[in-house]
């Protein structure tokens, strides 16, 4: 060991190095992982590629398992060449053929559908050969990517045919994809029915959000540091700015769509989850139990400000210039009603009464065909108490910011008035960045790969629990029924701009401006 060499790298070369060490990669045990829903976009383009990219890092038992379940007329080998295309074309890790030909050994096809007794019992007898040839062991996950109105369904037939349950020393385990529900009642009843099969523990709900590095990142910027938790309240913050904005439209995703908004899309979960992740107090550890008793608990002192005509804000895109390309409206859109009423611009004003956020708003924005791509945390800082400067040397300087890139361009970026060089007195805001891409030289696993990874390892801690969706929910229903019973259907907006009108004024009645970012 050479001198100067730090602890950590010492414990990092040691063959004896503590098993429970947290660095060490986590390799899932024996199991299999049955889809629903095979055949949509989402197992295509994420879930499919992160399953292969899994087995790429070694991250997957040799003898893992992936079933497809649809009611499309196919044999395992045209699930296999679904899977391949999709991994082809989406994966994020190079291909190579032998992790591929053993990846594929352990594929199988049941078709039916979801209310045909017979498939599922087929289903279960697929699992069982799986145990015994592939080593499985009677642990398997069931991933639900499919509408929330056949989640009753296909929890009844997992209970029926005995698929839901496990004995000694074997799992079973429920993924849930989002909507979940779509509104309180809805996410209790759906609750309700999941919870007669699944126990509370053996319930992933999936809100990719919190697979994102830049996400859980937020985590260890807050606790590991001690730079910027004294000044993370109210005595420093003016206010927090929470923005996903997409430059995508919608056309193709009518069906999900056409009816559910902006709004239930992403605020419901991904954004009050950033909220949630950003307010939250320290967990004690971070264990699941703690984190997550946290989150609920921010999410529980989380409120609406009204009057919601004026503090929050909805829109709807309207055919445009967008980078270059004129695309269409929402209306014009196939498959969309063309008097929709559905927002693809949402925002909303929250509070969080705490001690530590007392009078601190936290504005959520998103939106669909927006100027750009991007998902940021913006905590914004009051200005200093006194600034001994004439006004004009201080005309250029903004407001302090602490600025968590989500994404694309994942990093954080720190804005503070500088000098200008030259003999005269002038600040003007500067910038300090990091960026992943240079200060690391590990690329950023998917989402899906890290959270398909943690339900096969039984690690709940970034699934949100029933609390906090139902929570959620309860924050932003009286938004979406007060939307609802206006007469006037969302602001129009043009492709490629920031929003509509109303958004600006949203945050001009209170004297602040969104960032252009
Ligand atoms: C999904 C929403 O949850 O997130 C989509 O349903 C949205 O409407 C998507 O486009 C965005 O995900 P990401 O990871 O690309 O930001």
């Amino acid at each position: 060991m050479s001198a100067g060499t730090s602890a950590l790298e010492r414990d990092w070369t040691n063959p004896l190095r503590d098993p429970r060490d947290k660095r060490l990669p986590r390799i899932a045990g024996p199991c299999g992982l049955v889809i629903f829903g095979v055949t949509g976009d989402l197992s295509r383009k994420k879930l499919m590629p992160a399953i292969y990219d899994l087995a790429n890092r070694g991250l997957l038992p040799p003898g893992f398992a992936l079933t497809g379940f649809a009611r499309r007329d196919w044999e395992t080998e045209d699930f296999g060449q679904v899977v391949y295309e999709a991994v082809k074309e989406h994966a994020r890790t190079p291909f190579r053929q032998e992790v591929w030909d053993r990846l594929a050994e352990g594929f199988r096809f049941v078709q039916g559908s979801f209310d045909d007794d017979d498939a599922f019992d087929r289903l279960e007898q697929t699992v069982a050969d799986l145990d015994r040839i592939r080593g499985t062991n009677g642990n398997h996950a069931f991933y639900l990517s499919i509408p929330p109105s056949a989640f009753p369904v296909v929890c009844k037939q997992l209970a029926r045919s005995g698929l839901s349950s496990q004995q000694d020393e074997q799992w079973r385990r429920v993924v849930i994809e989002k909507p979940f529900g779509h509104d309180l009642q809805s996410a209790r009843e759906l609750n309700g029915i999941v919870n007669e099969v699944f126990p509370e523990d053996s319930v992933f709900r999936i809100d990719h959000y919190l697979g994102k590095e830049t996400v859980q990142n937020i985590l260890a910027l807050r606790f590991a540091n001690q730079l910027f938790e004294p000044i993370w309240n109210s005595h420093y913050v003016d206010h927090v700015q929470i923005t996903m904005a997409e430059d995508i439209g919608l056309g193709g995703r009518a069906g999900y769509y056409d009816g559910i908004g902006a709004a239930r899309d992403v605020i419901q979960n991904h954004l009050l989850q950033l909220l949630a992740f950003t307010a939250m107090e320290e967990p004690t550890s971070f264990s699941s139990d703690e984190l997550r008793a946290e989150k609920t608990k921010v999410l529980n002192a989380t409120r609406l400000v009204g009057p919601l005509d004026e503090t929050t804000a909805r829109g709807q895109y309207t055919g445009g210039w967008q980078g270059g390309e004129l695309v269409r409206g929402l209306k014009e859109e196939e498959g969309f009603d063309p008097n929709s009423k559905t927002e693809t611009y949402a925002a909303i004003t929250c509070e969080v009464d705490t001690r530590r956020w007392a009078g601190v708003p936290f504005y959520l924005r998103t939106g669909k065909r927006l100027g750009r791509r991007v998902t940021e945390i913006a905590v914004m800082f009051k200005r200093a108490p006194h600034l001994p400067f004439d006004a004009t040397m201080t005309e250029e300087l903004g407001q302090n910011a602490f600025v968590i890139r989500v994404q694309p361009d994942e990093g954080v970026t720190m804005r503070f008035g500088s000098k200008v060089p030259g003999s005269q007195m002038e600040v003007r805001d500067v910038t300090m960045d990091f960026g992943y891409g240079t200060a690391f030289t590990e690329a950023s696993p998917e989402a899906y790969e890290r959270l398909i990874l943690d339900v096969l390892l039984g690690e709940p801690s970034l699934f949100p629990v029933n609390q906090e969706v139902e929570r959620s929910w309860e924050i932003l229903d009286p938004v979406i029924e007060h939307w609802a019973a206006q007469e006037d259907g969302p602001d129009p907006y043009p492709a490629g701009s920031w929003g509509p009108e109303s958004a600006e004024r949203m945050l001009a009645r209170t004297g602040r401006s969104w960032r252009r970012p």
